[in-house]
């Protein structure tokens, strides 16, 4: 399912293209391949904040989400802090999780950088407990480098 979903991916997408119209059929290709509940990405801008710099809603597939989270805060905001994928088989187990959509229950977040600097965060909610494991892993992290080749250069 991976295989074939990363090949449309890279289809789908070609290098300088919009990295908004990109990311947008990208979370539609993921939302319509796997049927997550939420799928979309935060992107990393400058704000007010003390950190000068927050996450903000980009395109996304699922229920109305948070628009903004900060530096260290819930699952996007630590995966961007540390700069490492995190994968949460029981969201209600981690410590300052922001719940979008009491529906969700297991959640990854795979930071996408270029320089080894985080620009921007891909977020897959499920409502089923324990939905990832390292298959996704593999895979996402696989896409989120097709994404920083082709649309973040
Ligand atoms: N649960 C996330 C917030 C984003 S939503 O799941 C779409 C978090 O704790 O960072």
């Amino acid at each position: 399912m991976y295989r074939e979903t990363l090949e449309k991916a890279n289809a789908l997408i070609s290098d300088g293209d919009d990295f908004i119209s990109g990311l947008s059929n990208l979370s539609a290709l993921l939302k319509e391949s796997f049927n997550f509940w939420w799928v979309g990405f935060y992107i990393v801008r400058d704000s007010k904040s003390s950190h000068g710099k927050s996450l903000f809603l980009g395109p996304f597939q699922g229920p109305v989400a948070c628009q903004r989270i900060e530096y260290g805060k819930g699952v996007c905001g630590s995966a961007w802090k540390k700069n490492t994928l995190i994968n949460v088989p029981n969201v209600h187990d981690f410590p300052g999780h922001i719940a979008c959509s009491s529906f969700s229950n297991s959640e990854i977040v795979v930071p996408i950088s270029t320089n080894g600097e985080v620009q921007v965060l891909l977020d897959i909610d499920s409502k089923n407990y324990a939905e990832f494991d390292e298959v996704d892993e593999k895979h996402l992290v696989d896409l989120a480098q097709i994404i920083s080749h082709k649309l973040l250069k």
